[in-house]
């Protein structure tokens, strides 16, 4: 069983952070990574924070290969993320030009969690357990903005 537990961020904290356990990425082989990668993105496409996506497709191709390459990096993977696109990777940077509070960041989560339900007769447990939660920690560091305040993304969705 993996539990998708949810905690509260702190806007500006910075917790430390454990990476996946590599057997995720084994178990998962890269192909059925990039698989988890492209249904992650049309779960998110449809939900609540589809607004801070692009909605020209090949801008969201775009984003699903370097996304995809960084994540499978962090579980282990080759390095491709860092030779064919961009070199290096600032968390907080990255995503600065967005206003992120955390419900937005809960939401991202929840859109996570489906996609990891579905490859969990693909991978052990305890391996998604620790993709998991790295994400819960590591989705922290972007959040910049306060839940009641209204965003410009928030703007753009009204
Ligand atoms: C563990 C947490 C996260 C990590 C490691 C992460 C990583 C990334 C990476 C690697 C990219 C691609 C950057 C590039 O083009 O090279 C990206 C893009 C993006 N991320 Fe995140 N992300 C995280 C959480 C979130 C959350 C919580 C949101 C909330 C809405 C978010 C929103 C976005 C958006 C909108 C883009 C597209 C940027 C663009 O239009 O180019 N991310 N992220």
């Amino acid at each position: 069983m993996v539990n998708y537990d949810y905690t509260t961020a702190v806007m500006g904290e910075r917790p430390e952070v454990t990476l996946p356990n590599k057997e995720f990425l084994e178990q998962l082989t890269p192909k059925g990574f990039m698989d988890m990668i492209n249904d992650f993105y049309s779960i998110v496409l449809d939900s609540e924070i589809s607004h801070f996506f692009p909605d020209d497709e090949e801008e969201i191709e775009m984003i699903k290969k370097r996304n995809g390459s960084y994540f499978m990096m962090m579980c282990g993977g080759d390095d491709t993320y860092l030779k064919k696109y961009s070199g290096v990777f600032d968390q907080v940077k990255t995503h600065e030009m967005f206003s992120i509070p955390d419900k937005a960041r809960i939401e991202w989560l929840h859109c996570w969690e489906q996609a990891l339900k579905n490859i969990e007769d693909k991978v052990d447990h305890e391996h998604i357990q620790s993709y998991w939660n790295w994400l819960e920690v590591f989705s922290k560091h972007i959040v910049n903005y306060e839940n009641d305040k209204k965003s410009h993304e928030d703007h753009a969705k009204s």
